[in-house]
């Protein structure tokens, strides 16, 4: 949970948000529990507005980078039309068994596909369009997550991105992660080929269009 939005403000937010099934919320212990860094998942709020998307793009296919507990590509999976999927792209394996075990007990296991291995390479050998793309891994790599994606996105796809504000760490650098952030910010804002949107929702979500 990022320190950005004040956490009453948050608890409100998530308060006012509608909630996912019990299971969701089993998973999110669970992760909290089991796996490392359970401040990775992203939560209800960027969870529900992801299925919102989902929701009125339609999508054939969605492609995650960075799949964690796997609570994002089920938020994404419940709202698919009839023959959509989500593949979901992780390197860590505990991470991927984690993800799988509650994508199995799911009612959404025949939608969503985890794919191992760095997630740039999974990308590259990925046939597009990709409808809707989630990037949320590693910050270093979102320049690349995000050309790779932008080559392959439908026309009337859409990338989020999530953490752009690294919990306010943009606007004063002071890690590789946080500087990389700010300079793909600013070039996105300059980027002739797309429209963006950078939302303060949680830890900064960004959404971006084709121009
Ligand atoms: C922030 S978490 C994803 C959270 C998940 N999308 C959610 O919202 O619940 C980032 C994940 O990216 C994975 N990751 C980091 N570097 C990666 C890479 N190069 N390729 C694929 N996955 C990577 C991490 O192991 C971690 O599970």
């Amino acid at each position: 949970m990022s320190d950005l939005v004040r956490s009453d403000v948050e608890a409100y937010a998530a308060a006012h948000t509608t909630p996912f099934a019990a299971s969701m919320e089993r998973l999110h212990a669970e992760a909290t529990a089991e796996l490392a860094y359970p401040q990775m998942l992203s939560g209800p709020v960027v969870g529900r507005l992801l299925e919102t998307l989902v929701f009125a793009l339609r999508p054939k296919l969605v492609v995650e980078v960075g799949t964690y507990a796997g609570y994002s590509a089920l938020a994404m999976a419940a709202a698919l039309p009839p023959g959509g999927r989500v593949v979901t792209l992780e390197i860590d394996d505990t991470n991927a068994d984690f993800a799988q075990r509650h994508i199995d007990a799911s009612p959404f296991a025949d939608r969503i596909e985890i794919v191992r291995g760095p997630a740039l390479e999974s990308l590259a050998a990925l046939d597009g369009p990709f409808d809707l793309v989630f990037i949320d891994a590693d910050k270093t790599g979102y320049p690349d997550y995000y050309e790779a994606a932008l080559a392959k996105l439908a026309p009337t796809g859409l990338i989020a991105a999530d953490n752009t504000l690294r919990d306010g760490g943009v606007l004063a650098p002071d890690s590789e992660s946080d500087r990389v952030m700010a300079q793909l910010n600013d070039r996105w804002a300059a980027d002739e080929r797309v429209i963006v949107t950078q939302l303060t929702v949680r830890d900064g979500l960004t959404v971006i269009r084709r121009r």
